[in-house]
């Protein structure tokens, strides 16, 4: 309708056009521009143990068969037999060492090589291209924590560049223990009517929407001491440190000394990094397993975990992690670990994957307690994205009205107020109230990606 790709976001205003939300010819080329070039998480390690182990995960608008060879290497192929383009896998999940086509019968290995194709003499007469070049395609993977990701940007950044001075935090939630993380269960997966960039920006750190969308959060039963420090007031939740990144990467940082104060009734002010960790451990973190953070972390890196822990945020494009503390009727604290991806289904559907984790090393009480508060809150019948997964396809019909495509989106809360004094980390740092700031670069990151033309 003669606007250009250019203009969908303008940055001297901070707006977006709302039809980027909505609009097929954009959704076409975010398939090749974004999830063509970005790295994209597809699952962890510990769904596929064993050889011959795989999973079916999408890539953007592709499939692809994510499977662990005889070696022990973990490949991502494309889900397309070479033949006449027939999906290869038709299941979730499962074990073989032989992928076999179910139209003709060609057969490929787990790391995606060709193996043969039934009466080949019969059939082909000798004049089959050479088995090298029948290999099903191969995506670039990188494991980071045990979670597998993978592009198809060959030659571009590797997965630390990637995730470039966000990395230095991501370190304290997914490089924090030596036995690493593991999935609990299958992934739950479930269809939301939206566009992935409703789900994929708010995974950007917004905070905002907290105070209003689950605003129940501080007024239903046990969760009503989900507040800072365990009052039903949500607002100094709202206080932090965001962390923004020039991939679109996003952090929250929510301040713990609080916390500690009310559910421990100790003074943090009095208290080493040492007592800290013991007072309140991390997320998913026993008391025991404290000595393996405080090794494979710097002193920087604990200081912010025992002052000001990242909690939510994203990776771009259209994955979100949480790490939060969630009190219980007791007067304890259970930490819970997730993963979320919004896969894009189409322009106004995505596909919501949501893995619950916990350390290997952890107990199995704990993982089961994890596991069933993690259900109820935050999986496919869970209370807190109930609330997101309503509003998401209400933004997408929106920008399909021929008004509504017209309005824009508003970043209104972009200022720099800087990092606080003395912070340890890098990245582009902003304390104070939660704002837009990490929502924007995600944009602006988004708009990069469009506009590149290589
Ligand atoms: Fe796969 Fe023919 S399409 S063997």
């Amino acid at each position: 309708d003669g606007t250009r790709l250019e203009d969908l976001v303008s940055v001297p205003t901070r707006e977006v056009q709302m039809r980027a939300l909505s609009d097929p010819e954009i959704y076409q080329l975010e398939m090749d521009r974004v999830f063509g070039r970005t790295w994209l998480l597809l699952g962890h390690e510990s769904e596929i143990p064993a050889s011959g182990d795989f999973i079916v995960r999408d890539m953007g608008s592709d499939s692809v068969i994510v499977a662990r060879a005889k070696d022990g290497a973990i490949h991502v192929s494309l889900n397309v037999c070479p033949h006449r383009g027939m999906r290869i896998s038709t299941v979730d999940a499962g074990n073989t060492q032989i992928h076999k086509c179910i139209y003709h019968g060609w057969a490929f290995r787990p790391n995606g090589e060709f193996i043969g194709a039934p009466v080949e003499k019969e059939c082909m007469h000798g004049r089959m291209m050479p088995k090298e070049e029948l290999g099903l395609p191969q995506a670039r993977v990188a494991l980071y924590g045990g979670i597998i990701f993978a592009t198809w940007d060959i030659e571009g950044p590797s997965f630390d560049e990637f995730l470039g001075d966000a990395k230095w935090y991501f370190d304290t939630l997914f490089e924090r223990s030596d036995n690493g993380l593991e999935v609990l269960g299958p992934p739950q997966r479930f269809i939301v009517r939206a566009n992935w960039k409703a789900a994929g920006e708010q995974s950007a750190a917004d905070g905002y929407h907290t105070l209003t969308l689950h605003r129940w959060l501080g007024e239903v039963g046990n969760y009503s001491k989900s507040g800072d420090g365990g009052s039903a007031d949500l607002s100094p939740e709202m206080y932090g440190v965001e962390v923004s990144s020039p991939h679109g990467h996003a952090l929250r940082c929510i301040d713990l000394g609080r916390k500690i104060k009310k559910l421990t009734g100790l003074d943090p002010a009095e208290l080493s990094v040492e007592q800290k960790l013991e007072a309140l451990p991390p997320p998913g973190v026993t008391r025991e397993m404290l000595p393996q953070l405080m090794k494979r972390l710097s002193k920087e890196q604990l200081e912010v975990v025992v002052s000001m822990p990242p909690q939510v945020g994203g990776i771009f494009p259209n994955v979100l992690f949480a790490f939060v503390y969630i009190p219980q009727a007791d007067g304890t604290v259970l930490g819970l670990t997730l993963l979320h991806a919004y896969v894009p289904k189409g322009p106004d559907q995505l596909e919501f994957v949501n893995w619950v984790l916990a350390e290997k090393d952890a107990p199995a009480e704990l993982k089961e307690k994890m596991l069933m508060q993690s259900i109820q809150l935050f999986g496919t019948s869970g209370m807190v994205e109930q609330d997101d997964s309503d509003t998401w396809p209400h933004m997408t019909l929106a920008a399909k009205g021929a008004r509504g495509r017209r309005s824009t989106l508003k970043y209104q809360a972009v200022y720099e107020t800087g990092a606080p004094k003395g912070w340890p980390g890098p990245g582009i740092v902003n304390e104070g109230f939660t704002k837009d700031d990490t929502q924007w670069h995600w944009w602006l990151y988004w708009n990069e990606l469009m506009n590149a033309r290589t």
